[in-house]
């Protein structure tokens, strides 16, 4: 019996649980979790839980590393935006850096679901990129699905296809695979920086994913820090994705 464990799976029970994943690190994850959570709330209330433990992003992205989350024997309280909740690591120990022994993962990614005080009925996860710790925990607590983001290069999808392999063994459902960073647009042309979206389409194929294809924006570099302002073409994009994620909202 783990208490906390079991007071995590009580705790998101019935949730629709969607995972930001990539067995690749630095592909867009934290960047598209929080746009989707951002989105997202713009039509109801909306959980952002950011269970990179060491690299934690996303309070970096919205401006709020330096804020710490109010903590009380009720729970640890989210930082708002509108009605978005957020809740990370950073917000508990500041803006410092996390060294963790292996065998502390679990219980510390454990406690962290099973005290926040997620009211929500949708909740993002941004996770950290590969298949560690982090991911094992949430499937323990939750059978999340997952989004799955990779770049277009063949690296990137050799790797990734392993990931889309677990999830599938793990009967894990990957509502969409998305390439992320495919093209940068100049005047009306596409250029593809990591080479053509081909092998990402045969891989959506086989496992019978939606794909989307995301464009690279060189200005959101200038919403880091203040990502609730950001209006150009990636958020465009994901409020497409989320009207398929309508059924998110029931
Ligand atoms: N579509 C995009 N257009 C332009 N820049 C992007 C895009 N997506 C992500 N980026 C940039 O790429 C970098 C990596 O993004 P991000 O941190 O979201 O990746 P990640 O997959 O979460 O990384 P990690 O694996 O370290 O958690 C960031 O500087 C981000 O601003
Ligand atoms: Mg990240």
């Amino acid at each position: 019996m783990n208490p906390m464990l079991e007071f995590a799976r009580k705790k998101f029970s019935g949730k629709k649980v969607l995972a930001v994943l990539s067995s690749k690190g630095g592909v867009g994850k934290s960047t598209l979790a929080s746009l989707l959570a951002l989105s997202l709330s713009e039509m109801g209330s909306v959980a952002l839980l950011d269970l990179d433990i060491y690299g934690n992003s996303v309070t970096k992205l919205f401006g709020m590393q330096n804020k710490l989350h109010k903590v009380s024997k009720e729970g640890i309280e989210p930082f708002k935006l509108k009605k978005l909740s957020i809740f990370s690591i950073n917000g508990l120990i500041g803006d410092r850096y996390l060294i963790l022994p292996g065998s502390q993962e679990r219980s510390v990614v454990e406690s962290f679901m099973a005290l926040s005080n997620v009211e929500e009925d949708t909740v993002i996860i941004d996770m950290p990129p590969g298949m560690g710790e982090e991911l094992l925990t949430l499937t323990r607590i939750v059978k999340p699905e997952a989004i799955v983001v990779t770049l277009a290069s063949k690296l990137s999808i050799d790797v990734v296809r392993k990931m889309l392999e677990y999830l599938k063994e793990s009967s894990i459902r990957t509502r969409y695979f998305i390439v992320n960073m495919a093209y940068i647009l100049s005047g009306d042309r596409k250029i593809y920086p990591f080479g053509s979206v081909e092998e990402a389409e045969n891989l959506s194929k086989l496992y019978n994913l939606k794909l989307k294809v995301l464009p690279m924006d060189p200005e959101i570099s200038k919403f880091i820090g203040q990502l609730q302002y950001y209006d150009g073409i990636l958020k465009k994009e994901i409020k497409e994705l989320e009207c398929l994620f309508s059924d998110l909202k029931k």
